[in-house]
């Protein structure tokens, strides 16, 4: 019998499209749906965008690009790199792929060998474990409850780094958690860092210019330069422009490092659509009046979610500065039963919630944190309030299953 490859078997279909899915099957089934469980922003891109496109169209073109990205392009991630606070990279230090997905994967391919370490923190974003499992790498994770508001201690990484692993990979501002690091924060990792030279950094900083409060977004290469030689930097057009289905991402690090990911991108890809980049240098170089309002209103729903969820007696929800999403601590309701059905863990809970409210999150053993579960806010202000009303009279509804069970016992 022909057997396919062993990597195929590690792969796994995202837990997050599961919910996803169910949640889209009671749509359709005519169920009042509200859908929190998908990591979308719920925007489009400036008008400047499609203008360029449309010009784009007018022309005659279709031909193969480049690998590495359109020069164009890559001025315009050096120039939006430098608005970042990353200065001094040039177009030798960057390249492009299909959506931070890609280039992460790449990355992973080009710096681990089968059998090599990856550290990462817990809770994580779910294609870290899935991509490093496909590589056959070796995981090692960095629980961080919400206890220690989901962020990593310099301790544990430094506990971590002191067996040499082959990559270390850090998300600011988190998915799942939408935790941001301080500057003090990012320097106390950093520190760190510095002291344990054979492991290379990948920062997937995707949700950089969406970070609330005025605490800005910082990097470990901006408070220890020295990194810069083994720090890679990912970002996407995904979630600040609202082109996640463009499938634009990007990354800048050591030239060396870079020309490898440029030679895997000959070889998966060949280039990003022609049409693609036009529109990635339209949103780079553009306004950027929308990234700017969004991150002002997703700011304000942070505030009715972290309010709602607090008001729930034993939940606790660590507050969000960036991203999307809130990643409340539900596992009060673990033992308790919701209309005779027992709640034993995250999944029953995120079921018991789809099936009985019509509201989706996805559990938080996706992201290696079973205690929690993942809201992501970017729907309409009106499903936010229905939603949240919504979770609020599921825990009032919850009853104690063990005197549940006795009653029915005697
Ligand atoms: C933390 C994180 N990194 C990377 C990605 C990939 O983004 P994209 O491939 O859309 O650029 C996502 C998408 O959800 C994400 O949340």
């Amino acid at each position: 019998m022909l057997k396919l490859a062993a990597r195929t078997g590690r792969a796994k279909p995202s837990a997050i499209m599961v919910i996803a899915d169910k949640a889209k099957q009671l749509k359709a089934e005519g169920k009042d749906v509200v859908n929190f469980s998908i990591g979308v922003p719920n925007f489009l891109p400036g008008e400047h965008v499609y203008a360029a496109v449309r010009e784009w169209t007018s022309h005659d073109s279709g031909s193969y690009g480049t690998n590495r990205g359109a020069p164009e392009l890559l001025d315009a991630i050096v120039a939006h790199l430098k608005q970042s606070g990353l200065d001094g990279y040039t177009r030798n230090n960057v390249t492009v792929g299909i959506g931070a997905k890609q280039v992460l994967y790449n990355l992973c391919e080009a710096l681990l060998d089968e059998g090599d370490e990856i550290v990462f923190p817990a809770p994580y974003w779910t294609s870290y474990v899935d991509i490093a499992e496909i590589l056959g790498a070796r995981i090692t994770i960095l629980p961080c409850p919400s206890s220690q508001h989901y962020k990593l201690a310099p301790e544990q990484l430094d506990k971590a780094l002191a067996s040499n692993p082959k990559v270390f990979l850090f998300n600011n501002p988190s998915n799942p958690t939408g935790m941001v690091y301080t500057r003090e924060e990012i320097a106390a990792l950093a520190d760190v860092l510095v002291k344990h030279p054979n492991t290379w950094i990948i920062a997937d900083d995707i949700y950089n210019r969406l970070v609330f409060d005025g605490i800005g977004y910082h990097n470990f290469v901006q408070v220890k330069p020295e990194l810069r030689e083994r720090t890679f930097v990912m970002d996407s057009l995904s979630k600040t422009y609202g082109m996640p289905g463009w499938r634009v991402g990007f990354v800048a690090g050591p030239e060396a490092g870079v020309k490898a990911l440029v030679t895997l991108n000959s070889n998966h890809i060949t280039c990003l659509p022609e049409i693609t980049e036009v529109a990635a240098i339209a949103a780079l170089t553009g306004s950027q009046d929308i990234p700017a309002a969004k991150r002002e209103e997703f700011s304000k729903r942070r505030d009715d979610v972290v309010n709602a969820l607090q008001a729930i007696p034993g939940v606790h929800c660590p507050r969000p500065q960036g991203a999307f999403y809130a990643f409340p601590d539900i596992s009060v309701a673990f033992g308790k039963s919701h209309n005779g059905k027992l709640i034993e863990n995250d999944v029953d809970f995120c079921k018991a919630l789809l099936d009985e409210k019509f509201v989706a999150t996805v559990p938080g053993s996706a992201f290696g944190e079973p205690r929690s579960l993942r809201i992501s806010y970017t729907c309409s202000p009106e499903q936010l309030q229905k939603g949240l009303a919504r979770i609020q009279s599921f825990f009032a509804e919850l009853s104690d299953a063990r005197v549940e069970r006795a009653a029915a016992n005697a």
